[in-house]
């Protein structure tokens, strides 16, 4: 059966006049564009570019000529990289934000912004409902739903993909039908890419006792490959934000989303920033996930660092908590929620002091710490030391050390101190 025939009958999404679609410029989003139309609504399309290297080679304008080609009644292109980077990737940094501990959330935090700016178009158009591309099986229609309901209850949000079940053969037949250009290297893996990382899933990336080819890959460079030499990347934070960057002692000129792409080159060359994972999805699903992340993962191994020095323990402690909830959230579609709010309230509150660089060694796919300063940190050395002349009089824990030790002896051996009094008693009434 072709598709045209198969969603003839699926009528209930006529009620909606006019939509708006998150269009990538790619065959899902080209498919759904002509589908909508065939079922006789008008289509705007919305293309944001959260740093896609299609987008650097392309261009957006492409993006849009061919939304106005295929029939939209308008297509707007937003350059979104800035307001991701300020807005979504730094509140991230602050928070150390690795889901499951590895995943910087690159996917989940560009959804709630595409979100923003897909109910903005419905608003000046007057459309009823915002329609994207994800299938119901990730989370990334729970994070197009719940940011959209979040911002403008009164859309309807819809998942032509999910609610239809379309399949990939009929897609492509489609396609050719309506002269929609099908991508002649077909590898088979579903990507998703903004500036703080690269998703791969799909095709043989699902099959978890394997290792993923190669031609998986686009940002991280395989080892074989990377430089025989070692280099040093210097990162400046400043309030806990990014604030520049040296490759070897040579500033790098870039800021803001530009700093973040050539981390990810400079990073990425040395054949690190993969990660590759058994991941809970949100309902509980396992998936085997591949990303790309090499900017992310170098950005938050030195925010991490330098918050050890900048915050007092209970903080630190604390935070690390907080952290895991602010990544749990974020993955979990809930970015426009309350409880985010509250915890990047929390985050804002501990970064004043995080100030300072740390240098990371970058060299055969590993990546380490190697020094740090924080000018207004919390380490003295004077206090710390073990050589002559600290500081800190070390005879004071003697008393701390008997009073710490006191409830883990009462614990194992309750009567210990009884018998030891009993004892006491009867040498002196001796
Ligand atoms: N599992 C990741 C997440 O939920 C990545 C999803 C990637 N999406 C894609 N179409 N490749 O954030």
């Amino acid at each position: 059966m072709d598709l045209i025939e198969k969603i003839h009958n699926k009528t209930e999404y006529r009620k909606h006049k006019k939509v708006v679609l998150a269009y990538s410029g790619g065959l899902d989003t080209s498919i759904l564009l002509t589908l909508l139309q065939d079922l006789g609504l008008q289509v705007a399309t919305v293309t944001v570019d959260l740093g896609q290297k299609e987008y650097r080679e392309q261009g957006m304008a492409e993006a849009r000529q061919k939304a106005l080609k295929l029939g939209a009644i308008d297509a707007t292109v937003i350059d979104g990289k800035e307001e991701f980077a300020q807005d979504y990737v730094t509140p991230a940094v602050h928070a150390n934000c690795l889901y499951q501990g590895t995943y910087p959330c690159s996917t989940a935090l560009g959804r709630p912004l595409i979100a923003k700016y897909l109910v903005q178009e419905a608003e000046k158009t007057g459309a009823g409902a915002v329609v994207h591309g994800s299938t119901g099986k990730g989370n990334d229609y729970l994070r197009f739903e719940v940011s959209v309901k979040a911002l403008a209850p009164q859309l309807e949000v819809l998942a032509p993909v999910r609610d239809w079940q379309l399949n990939r053969e009929e897609e492509l037949e489609y396609a050719v039908e309506k002269g929609i250009p099908v991508p002649i290297k077909k590898t088979g893996y579903s990507v998703d890419a903004n500036l703080w990382g690269r998703s791969v899933c799909g095709g043989s990336i699902e099959i978890e006792d394997q290792e993923v080819p190669t031609d998986a890959l686009d940002w991280v460079k395989p080892l074989d490959a990377t430089p025989d030499a070692a280099q040093v990347l210097t990162l400046t934070f400043d309030a806990g934000t990014l604030a520049g960057a040296e490759l070897d002692g040579t500033k790098m000129l870039h800021s803001g989303a530009a700093l973040i792409e050539a981390l990810n080159r400079v990073v990425g060359n040395h054949g690190i920033g993969i990660i590759d994972q058994i991941e809970d999805r949100v309902i509980g699903l396992k998936s085997r996930e591949y990303y790309e992340c090499p900017a992310a993962l170098a950005v938050i191994a030195a925010h991490a660092d330098l918050e050890k020095t900048c915050l007092p323990k209970e903080l630190n402690q604390l935070k690390m908590t907080m952290d895991q909830k602010f990544a749990e959230y974020a993955y979990g579609a809930l970015w426009h929620s309350p409880v985010m709010d509250a915890t990047r309230a929390f985050m804002d509150a501990t970064q004043a002091n995080v100030n300072g660089w740390v240098k990371l060694k970058l060299f055969k796919g590993g990546m380490h710490v190697i020094a740090r300063k924080a000018p207004d940190g919390l380490y003295q050395r004077v206090h710390a030391t073990y050589g002559r002349n600290s500081t800190f009089d070390q005879r004071q824990s003697a008393g701390f050390g008997a009073l710490y030790a006191l409830s883990t002896t009462t614990a194992r051996h309750p009567h210990w101190m009884t018998q030891k009094n009993q004892e006491a008693t009867v040498h002196a009434t001796a």
